[in-house]
């Protein structure tokens, strides 16, 4: 059987816990394909995963595979998936239990989409589970309307910075949080109002906001339900919302995992292909350093994706 090299975790801890080493490369089923890996994003999930703090993945699961976003070439295709064909490009949000920091990964029917025209590998593989995050906590819990106002709170990182483009595109008003120096970027994205997070409060920053994007938690999450219109709804990628300040503040609340979905996958690229969303890259690391690509998406200021390449 043919061999590859992939990162993988046998045991929670920091990055030294992160092995690249040699596993059998994959079949895939009749549902599935085979991806040659191009690149790899790289997500909080995964430092979340491999430090033992993701709740679907629990010791007994151990050794897997990291890594949930992928940009590849297609290198076998299963009997029962259609539209897809040998040697396409495809890029996916790749469902719980397997991994994409390999060089070859498998993908279910309904996670991929065909990869943007005129993006790069990089650019497409930091897409898929940060678009799509974006996606699912806007449309489909905050039901984001156009017209609305809109605050994500953390709009430099990955996900925020495909959703100040998102509710945009949506023809949203967009407000979002961000260190000083992501002011400017914030705005090339098109975001009406930046704050600076470190210097200014909200509260005293902003006119009353219909949704609020939390991807941050905590305190900055307790004080999102000040500048939430009555009625409005609170969205958060990170914890579940206080009910008791829901209830005070007479706002609705959301706690959401992303699912995988190759058809909201298409639409996100398709807004990529029209140049209504941009893919802003941080820093790009071989595969071989998935550990010190994981350090510095945790430890470190974020603006943008942080991506594996596979060369
Ligand atoms: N539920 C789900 O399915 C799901 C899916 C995707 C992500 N998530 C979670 O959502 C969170 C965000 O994900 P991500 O990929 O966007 O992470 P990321 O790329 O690490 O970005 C986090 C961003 O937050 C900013 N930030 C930190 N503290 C802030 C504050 N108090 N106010 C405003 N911004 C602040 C950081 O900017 P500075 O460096 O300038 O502080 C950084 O740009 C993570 O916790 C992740 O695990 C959940």
């Amino acid at each position: 059987m043919a061999s590859m090299k992939a990162v993988r975790i046998h045991h929670f801890g920091d990055e030294g816990a992160l092995n690249y080493e040699d596993v059998s490369v994959p079949e895939p089923g009749r549902n599935q394909i085979l991806v040659k890996v191009l690149a790899a994003g790289v997500n909080p999930v995964d430092w979340k995963m491999r430090k033992g703090g993701y709740p679907s993945v629990d010791e007994a699961d151990l050794p897997i595979t990291l890594g949930r976003d992928v940009c590849g070439r297609v290198a076998a295709v299963g009997s029962d998936v259609e539209n897809c064909s040998e040697g396409e490009r495809i890029i996916a949000f790749i469902g719980e239990g397997r991994g994409a920091y390999e060089e070859y990964a498998l993908v279910e029917a309904n996670e991929f989409a065909h990869m943007p025209r005129f993006a790069t590998t990089n650019e497409a593989a930091a897409l898929p589970l940060a678009g799509i995050t974006a996606w699912q906590g806007l449309f489909d819990h905050g039901n984001l309307q156009a017209g609305q106002r809109v605050l994500i709170q953390g709009g430099s990182g990955g996900v925020g910075h495909i959703a100040i483009q998102l509710a945009k595109a949506k023809g949203a008003w967009v407000a979002t949080t961000v260190s000083g120096s992501d002011i400017e970027l914030a705005e090339m994205l098109g975001a009406d109002q930046a704050i600076n997070y470190h210097e200014e409060s909200i509260e005293e920053a902003l006119e009353p906001v219909d949704m609020v994007l939390d991807l941050i938690g905590g305190e900055t999450q307790e004080q999102s339900f000040a500048v939430v219109k009555s009625g409005g709804i609170l969205v958060s990628t990170v914890q579940e919302p206080s009910e008791a300040l829901a209830n005070l503040n007479g706002v609705r609340v959301a706690w959401f995992k992303a699912e995988p979905n190759g058809r909201q996958l298409a639409d996100i690229v398709k807004l990529v292909e029209d140049e209504k969303v941009k893919i802003v890259l941080n820093r790009i690391f071989p595969l071989s350093e998935a550990a010190e690509a994981q350090r510095v998406l945790e430890h470190e200021h974020s603006r943008g994706k942080i991506v594996l390449e596979l060369l």
